[in-house]
């Protein structure tokens, strides 16, 4: 079976690509920096850049994190196994090749089938969780099917190196990131879980992104994005890409490279537009972002990083 094969990587040192609910992520023992290493190397990634530990239950926490403020185990218990990452104070078995010297470590329980059953039998067989970041080239826009790992990694991976296909994932973006050092929240990469959702549920007025010092390189100014130039102003011409929702006609001349009908499938399809525009070789992509919905603050921000180049 194919997690077993992916166990049997985690194991051995070697690098298992699987899919969760948000992006595909390129998994290694977070105790073994051999391994951890590859995925630095694979990605071509800055070694700085910190990466988030994978576990499958909320039990396991502890061996990663100390000082868990009680709004961050509110939030764990209501919104994990799903799309939100906590950034929490990190105990000695976090190193710094995981948390790129910083002393905080990022955990998440993801959702996915075949996610959650890696990691669970991973940590049947003594495991204690999986380094992963998205299973993209550095600065790239982050893979939504097993397809797309093997065209971004597939010539960097080794022989023994394994992608596990969980087919589409169903977010389509990256978790929402959320610093859990303080009293009060901070969202540092907004995601599919919401500001409002997070301020429900903990009944603290959580901040909104403050990157003062903090290495997430997701937070470059300029990130996931597309070989193509992406605009959020303006009026595509002819032979240029265009992303807006159903309701909204393409412009004359532009060629329509998706039309979801709601902001959750904007979400969904964004990446997989994005890469269509590339392979189509396309130039320039204007997008129209929708508005409203509690996602829409995690496609702004990433139309944004990538329309920052
Ligand atoms: O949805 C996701 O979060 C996916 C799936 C695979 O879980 N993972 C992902 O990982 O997007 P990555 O490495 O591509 O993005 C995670 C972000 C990075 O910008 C990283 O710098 C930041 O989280 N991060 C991770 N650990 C951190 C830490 N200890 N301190 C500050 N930032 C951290
Ligand atoms: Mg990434």
């Amino acid at each position: 079976m194919a997690i077993n094969m992916g166990v049997r990587n985690l194991l051995s040192g070697d690098l298992v690509a699987f899919p969760t609910e948000t992006v595909y992520g390129l998994g290694a023992d977070a105790l073994n920096l051999e391994a951890v290493s590859k995925i630095f190397q694979v990605k071509a990634r800055p070694l700085n850049h910190p990466l988030i530990v994978h576990i499958s239950t909320i039990s396991k926490l502890q061996y990663w994190a100390r000082e868990i403020p009680d709004y961050a185990l509110t939030i764990a218990e209501k919104f994990w196994p799903g799309p939100i990452t906590l950034l929490l104070p990190k105990t000695d078995l976090a190193k710094d090749f995981i948390t790129g010297n910083q002393d905080c470590v990022g955990i998440r329980i993801p959702r996915q089938k075949q996610a959650l059953s890696l990691l669970r039998k991973f940590e049947q067989e003594n495991g204690l969780g999986v380094a992963a970041p998205s299973a993209n080239r550095f600065g790239k826009l982050s893979p939504t099917s097993a397809q797309d790992v093997v065209e971004d990694l597939g010539e960097f991976l080794s022989e023994r190196d394994l992608i596990l296909d969980g087919g589409v994932c169903q977010v389509g973006l990256e978790s929402t990131i959320l610093d859990c050092r303080q009293k009060t929240p901070i969202i540092l990469r907004p995601g599919a879980i919401s500001v409002s959702e997070i301020n429900q549920i903990t009944g603290i007025e959580t901040k909104l992104i403050n990157n003062d010092g903090i290495r997430v390189s997701g937070l470059l100014k300029s990130h996931y994005a597309p070989r193509a130039n992406v605009y959020l102003k303006g009026e595509p011409k002819k032979g240029d890409g265009f992303i807006a929702l159903s309701n909204i006609d393409t412009p004359i001349g532009a060629i329509r490279l998706s039309s979801p009908r709601d902001v959750i499938q904007f979400a969904h399809l964004l990446y997989r537009s994005f890469r269509l525009a590339d392979q189509k070789k396309i130039k320039n992509v204007y997008v129209i972002p929708p508005m409203g919905d509690k996602l829409s603050a995690a496609i702004y921000d990433r139309l944004e990083k990538a329309s920052n180049r």
